[in-house]
């Protein structure tokens, strides 16, 4: 007989989502045993599904293991003891059995009750501030701050799967280039347009291939209507927007006939030197040497942006943010309370958003190269909606839709 068991429960959309059979599975292939000692299915919509096991194994180092994944599936323990917190012994370091988090709503059992752990984001790690369990990153750590260890007093809340979910139900981490593009745009104009009405926060992740298929003019009609309140992006986007808007070319190639133009290739450079003269985006809008475009439109409305700076950059403009730190940080700024994330042709800063986003946090990822979308998708979230498309042919859809215009 199995000496050792622990008691888990779990409750959701158990069995429409998956969630039973992954639970199920785990324990089979792991070569524990499991006895079911309640089992409620929830009948309608709104009712959740309620699971009491009890988990056995002969091998308490197995069962500990086992229990680890568990609770990456949304089990916990029935039981849970107080959540044992240990000081960070240098700078920088968390102790050996750090929790390393997920992006999941996760709640950790401290004084004798459940709490939300607050800045929720994956690859962190969870410290007590004020008696409150607290998201931060590895590198913030202080010394002797309380860092959770272990994962024996954690209850995880991964997304259930809507199953009234109208625009993330139609197409739930589902790639496919065959589907409507037009029936994909024309829901995602529904729910930027609900987010719009109720105070929501839309954020967009775009990359220069925004500009380069023409998809400008659109985004920027999109930030002028109001339907956007921060923009992430690299050097690039911002680049070729100012050369567009200056020159009329995106990496030298007249937007309008799509034919490269004499001494082309001098425009990006040309465009990153106008802004080095003016000091800055800001500054040269405010001088009227940027009157239209993207980061125009942007700086007009005073929509919070971020440009991070890459390996790749020419220049860079004087905003990039080359610490790659603070480049994070800036984003995670503008990222907070988002409703929903537009991401568009970048799979750098679309999947460095991904990562930090909790996963109830609604994402669209379009870009023309399925595996990117893939990636964003597979977040175990119903939350990510992918559409394989044209970034410019995308933009246009979507504001032919919201605004009547292409
Ligand atoms: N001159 C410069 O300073 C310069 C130039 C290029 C890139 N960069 C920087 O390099 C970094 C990476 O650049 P990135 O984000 O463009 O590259 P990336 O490779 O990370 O992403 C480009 C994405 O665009 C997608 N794509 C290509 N054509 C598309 C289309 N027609 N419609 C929709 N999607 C399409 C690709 O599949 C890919 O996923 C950024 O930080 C950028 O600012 C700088």
């Amino acid at each position: 007989m199995a000496p050792h068991a622990r008691r888990f429960v779990s409750q959701g959309h158990l069995v429409d989502s998956g969630a039973l059979t992954r639970i199920l599975n785990l324990i089979v292939e792991e070569g524990a045993d499991y006895e079911v000692v309640s089992f409620k299915l929830g009948k309608t919509n709104q009712d959740e599904s309620q699971l009491e096991m009890e988990v056995r194994s002969g091998d308490a180092a197995l069962l500990e293991g086992l229990a680890a994944r568990l609770v990456a599936l949304g089990c916990y323990e029935r039981k849970p003891g107080e959540a044992v917190f240990r000081p960070a012994p240098r700078e920088g370091v968390a102790p050996e059995d750090f929790y390393s988090t997920t992006h999941h709503r996760t709640e950790v059992f401290v004084q004798g009750r459940w709490r939300e752990v607050r800045r929720q984001r994956m690859d962190g790690v969870v410290v007590l501030e004020h008696g409150e369990p607290v998201c931060r990153k590895l590198r913030d750590l202080r010394a002797g701050q309380p860092v959770l260890c272990g994962s024996s007093s954690v209850r995880l809340t991964p997304p259930a799967r809507d199953r009234d979910a109208r625009l993330f139900g139609f197409m739930q981490s589902e790639v496919s280039s065959e589907r409507s593009v037009e029936n994909a745009v024309r829901r995602i104009a529904e729910e930027l347009k609900s987010i719009r009405t109720g105070g929501g926060r839309i954020v967009a992740v775009a990359g220069p291939v925004v500009v380069h298929t023409g998809g400008a003019p659109a985004l920027a009609s999109l930030v002028k209507a109001g339907y956007l309140q921060g923009l992430l992006a690299g050097n690039a986007l911002a680049v070729h927007d100012v050369e567009c808007a200056l020159y009329g070319t995106s990496l030298g190639v007249d937007l309008s006939s799509g034919r490269p133009v004499d001494q082309g290739h001098r425009n990006h450079m040309r465009a990153i030197n106008r802004i080095a003269e003016a000091g800055s985006l800001a500054a040269a809008v405010q001088q009227g040497v940027l009157g239209s475009g993207i980061m125009y439109e942007v700086i007009r409305a005073g929509v919070p942006y971020a440009l991070a700076g890459s390996i790749r950059d020419d220049g860079p403009l004087p905003e990039t943010i080359t610490d790659m730190i603070r480049a994070q940080e800036a984003y995670e700024r503008i990222l907070e309370n988002a409703s929903l994330v537009l991401m568009l042709g970048s799979m750098l800063h679309s999947i460095a958003v991904g990562n930090m986003l909790p996963s109830w946090v609604k994402a669209v990822c379009v870009d023309i190269a399925p595996p990117v979308i893939t990636k964003l998708a597979d977040r175990g979230s119903a939350q990510t909606v992918g559409v394989v498309t044209d970034a410019g042919l995308f933009l246009r859809g979507l504001a032919a839709v919201l605004l009547g215009s292409s």
